[in-house]
């Protein structure tokens, strides 16, 4: 049983898509094992609440510095004794005590297709805004390995989504979270808790195809 902890910050949209993936088969033998968010009022705690998932908040705010805060984000983390943690929305800045901890074992779920439009200042709503600013015709999601640089891990799925005549950043964003982080994202925990994925030396990964 692969046990997943599910960091998140805001409408828990990607968390919904695993919990449903798990409720519906399509990811077997995998427990979402406690949901942490940044952000108490996360409606993403709901949802974890709706499915019988412990959803805990680890605020920076309710610490007197950020070294306090990661200590206890990994604390939390370890309590949980995850084999797998996914970044749902996450929009904090993963700590290196984390990063050490969990090397390898940490993906994220990015709103476009990495190298591009990505890195600092490049989350939620900017990244579309940025994407329609400079006039891409095709964006997409991607789900990473997360290393000490953002947005920098090796790259494990990637699905692109058209960009349409006359898209606002808030029509963009569905698209892209119904077209593919919605699907990327339970995919990549599938293809994890089969043990089909791999990281080769040059932090490049291989799927391994079904038997
Ligand atoms: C999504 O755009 C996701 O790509 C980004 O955070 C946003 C919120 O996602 N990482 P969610 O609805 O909280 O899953």
């Amino acid at each position: 049983m692969l046990r997943v902890a599910v960091c998140v910050s805001g409408g828990g949209t990607n968390l919904q898509a695993i919990i449903d993936a798990i409720k519906n088969g399509k990811i077997q033998n995998t427990q979402i094992v406690r949901v942490i968010s940044n952000n108490k009022n996360a409606y993403a705690l709901k949802r974890a609440e709706a499915a019988g998932i412990e959803g805990v908040c680890v605020s920076p705010r309710d610490f007197d510095n950020r070294e306090l805060f990661n200590n206890a984000l990994l604390k939390s983390l370890k309590e949980a004794d995850p084999d797998l943690i996914v970044l749902a929305g996450f929009m904090v800045a993963v700590p290196a005590c984390v990063i050490d901890a969990f090397r390898g074992r940490i993906i994220n779920i990015h709103p476009a297709l990495i190298p591009a439009f990505c890195g600092k200042g490049y989350y939620g709503l900017h990244v579309h805004e940025k994407v329609l600013s400079r006039g891409a015709k095709v964006t997409g999601a991607t789900v990473h390995f997360v290393d000490e640089d953002l947005d920098h891990g090796p790259i494990l799925l990637q699905k692109a989504v058209d960009v349409k005549e006359g898209d606002t950043p808030e029509v963009l964003q569905r698209r892209v979270m119904e077209e593919a982080e919605w699907i990327l994202l339970p995919r990549a925990i599938s293809l994890i808790a089969q043990g089909r994925v791999m990281i080769d030396e040059n932090g490049l990964t291989h799927i391994k195809e079904d038997e």
